[in-house]
């Protein structure tokens, strides 16, 4: 068992991109260098989830040098909402400076269908609980105003346009899970502000900007949310349906790393 660092013997990663459920597809834009399953290196927890794979890719896409962490753990794995710190420090400590996240969604908002991509731009606590509890340091007090990156953001908007790939924008509501909502939740999500709800991200993104990394996040839409359609949700729906938005979110990170940062 090796620490990162020591893994990447003197590769410096500048962007880390980190997939979702079912999104494990994306890891395909990368002309690897090294494959490193989490089992081998020191901290990286495995996530026991259908749908998501337990390694690091490691290698370029163009001339940029990235990091991908296909598959991650979640909450509703522990209980523990800092399951993804040590990984997130370790990637702070090689060096890298920005963070893609990806995940699968449920959308609250009628105009946003499955197979959609939501830009995050900006996020609902709604589990109310933080990776930062017990971090005794007062560089637990992190501002959260503007989680999302405005630069990156702009960028990737921009690049979409341009390549004519539909992205919506929109407030991601994290729920712990691992039971989806009930209707009444999600008509309460979409009063609040919300346009998508999810089981991820949140504390990753929380994590990211104490370690002072810029964030971006994009969410998959794998179903409507509960009642807004006859049919019950399952695990079997997000992983149909990831691979659809994925492939466009494929798209836009790719292009978006090749020019625009
Ligand atoms: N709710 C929460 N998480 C999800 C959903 C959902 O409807 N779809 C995919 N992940």
């Amino acid at each position: 068992m090796k620490t990162l660092a020591a893994h990447l013997d003197g590769f410096q990663p500048k962007t880390a991109l980190v997939l979702g459920s079912g999104l494990g597809g994306l890891s395909a834009l990368v002309d690897v260098d090294l494959r490193i399953p989490y089992s081998e290196i020191e901290g990286f927890p495995e996530s026991k989830v259908s749908g998501h794979t337990a390694e690091l890719v490691c290698g370029s896409i163009g001339s940029h040098r990235v990091v991908i962490l296909s598959g991650r753990v979640h909450y509703y794995e522990s209980g523990n909402p800092a399951a993804m710190r040590k990984p997130i420090s370790a990637l702070n400590d090689v060096g890298v400076k920005r963070l893609i996240l990806t995940n699968s969604a449920g959308s609250v908002n009628k105009d946003m269908a499955p197979g959609s991509v939501m830009q995050i731009k900006d996020h609902i606590n709604f589990a109310g609980t933080s990776p930062l509890i017990g971090e005794p340091t007062d560089a637990r007090f992190v501002g959260l105003t503007t989680a999302y990156d405005k630069g990156m953001r702009k960028t990737f908007r921009t690049i979409a346009e341009r390549e004519e790939i539909e992205i919506h924008r929109g407030v991601y509501m994290w729920f712990g899970g691992p039971n989806f909502e009930t209707p009444a939740e999600i008509k309460m999500a979409r009063r609040m502000g919300a346009d998508a709800v999810g089981m991820s991200t949140v504390p990753e993104v929380i994590l990211a900007r104490f370690f002072g990394m810029d964030v971006a996040a994009f969410s998959v839409i794998t179903n409507f949310g509960a009642g807004m359609t006859g049919n019950e949700l399952g695990h079997d729906e997000t992983k149909e349906w990831a691979p659809v938005g994925g492939a466009k979110l494929a798209r836009l990170i790719e292009a978006t790393l090749k020019e625009g940062f």
